[in-house]
C-alpha cells in the first residue's frame, strides 16, 4: 500500500504530479489555510504531513493518542512554526529544504535595499497617481546604497549570499554579527568582518539585514533599545522572520525618526500588517516573496519529496531536523 500523505496548501503542478505518482495523496484544492482541527485530523489519519512556513503546527494541533503520521516533509527552510519537541515526543521525523531558496531570498534582500534607499515604492506610486512633477535636481533624493556598510544579523547560507552581492555588486563593507565563530574562505573572500556583539554591528551600519532564525530565541531580538542603537540614517532589513522584531518598537522609531526606513517582507502575525506601516512613505512592503520564483519554488517542492521518499524507502533523510 502507498504511504498516505496530505499536502496542506498548492504547491507547483510538476511537484504535485510526482507525490501522486510516488504517494496516495490528498491536496488541498481549495488552497485555504487548514484550520487546527483539520490539522489535528492530518496526523491521525496520514502517514506524512507537508505543511508550509504558515501552517502552525504548535503542541496543540499534535493529537494526544492515535497520531498516524510518521514524517512532516516542511515545504520552506524556515521551521520555527513547527513544535518540534511535540513531533519528537510522537516519534515523528521532520525536514525541511536548506539551500534550494538561499539566492532568490538575498535577491530579495538587496531588493528591499535599494527600494527603500532608493525610494522606489515611493517613486511609483507617485508616478502611478500622475502625481510626478518632472524631473529636477532636488526631487526625491535618496541614499546611496553602493560603498555603505552592510550589517549582517545571522551569517548562514542567507546571510553569506547577501553580503556577497553587496561586496561583489555594490562595493559595500560588510560587518556582522553571529552567535558562533564563522571565518572560512567565503567570509574571507567578502574581507567581512565579524564583531563580538549585535549593538557594535548596528552602530556601524548603513543597512543592517536580518538573516536570523525566528522563534523563541531570536523573538524581538531588534527591540526598542537595538533600533536606538542604529544610526539615524540607517534602515532595517528584515527576509528572516517577523517575530525578530519588535514590531511596535519599530514602528515608534520610524515615527521618531531614528532609523531612516525599513524594507521588510515578513511581518510578526502575517499576512495582518499593522495599520501605520502601510501609510509610512518610507517602508517598503512585501508580502513574503523571498522564496517566490518559478525555479525556487519548484526546487523546495523537489527537495520536499527527495525527503520523503528517502524516508518511506528506509534511506537516510537528508534534512532531517528531528
Ligand atoms: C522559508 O522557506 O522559510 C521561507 O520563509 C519561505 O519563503
Amino acid at each position: 500500500m502507498r504511504p498516505r500523505v496530505i499536502v496542506t496548501r498548492r504547491w507547483p503542478a510538476t511537484v504535485e504530479q510526482l507525490l501522486s505518482q510516488r504517494f496516495d495523496t490528498t491536496f488541498n484544492r481549495h488552497d485555504t489555510p487548514l484550520t487546527s482541527n483539520e490539522l489535528r485530523a492530518a496526523f491521525r489519519d496520514f502517514e506524512a504531513v507537508l505543511p508550509t512556513v504558515s501552517d502552525h503546527l504548535s503542541a496543540a494541533v499534535f493529537p494526544e493518542a492515535k497520531v498516524r503520521t510518521k514524517v512532516i516533509a516542511n515545504f520552506g527552510v524556515g521551521f520555527s512554526h513547527i513544535d518540534t519537541d511535540a513531533a519528537r515526543k510522537h516519534g515523528i521525523v521532520v525536514t525541511n529544504t536548506p539551500g534550494v531558496l538561499t539566492d532568490c531570498t538575498a535577491d530579495i534582500a538587496m531588493c528591499l535595499m535599494l527600494s527603500v534607499a532608493r525610494r522606489a515604492g515611493e517613486g511609483e506610486r507617485q508616478l502611478r497617481a500622475g502625481e510626478w512633477p518632472g524631473w529636477c535636481p532636488t526631487h526625491m533624493i535618496g541614499s546611496k546604497v553602493s560603498g555603505k556598510t552592510l550589517g549582517v544579523v545571522g551569517m548562514g547560507r542567507i546571510g553569506k549570499a547577501t553580503a556577497r552581492r553587496a561586496r561583489f555588486g555594490f562595493g559595500m563593507d560588510v560587518v556582522f554579527y553571529n552567535r558562533s565563530k564563522v571565518d572560512d574562505e567565503e567570509i574571507v573572500a567578502i574581507e567581512a568582518r565579524q564583531l563580538s556583539s549585535l549593538e557594535e554591528v548596528l552602530a556601524e551600519a548603513d543597512f543592517v539585514s536580518l538573516h536570523c532564525p525566528g522563534g523563541a530565541e531570536n523573538r524581538q531580538l531588534i527591540n526598542a533599545s537595538r533600533l536606538a542603537a542604529m544610526k539615524r540614517g540607517a534602515f532595517l532589513i528584515n527576509t528572516a522572520r517577523g517575530d525578530v522584531v519588535d514590531q511596535n518598537a519599530l514602528i515608534d522609531a520610524l515615527m521618531r525618526g531614528e532609523i531612516a526606513g525599513a524594507g521588510l517582507d515578513v511581518f510578526d502575525g502575517e499576512p495582518q500588517i499593522p495599520e501605520p506601516l502601510k501609510h509610512m512613505e518610507n517602508v517598503v512592503l512585501l508580502p513574503h516573496l523571498g522564496s517566490a520564483t518559478k525555479e525556487t519554488r519548484v526546487a523546495m517542492g523537489m527537495r520536499a519529496v527527495e525527503n520523503l521518499v528517502a524516508f518511506f524507502d528506509g534511506r537516510p533523510v537528508p534534512d532531517r531536523i528531528v
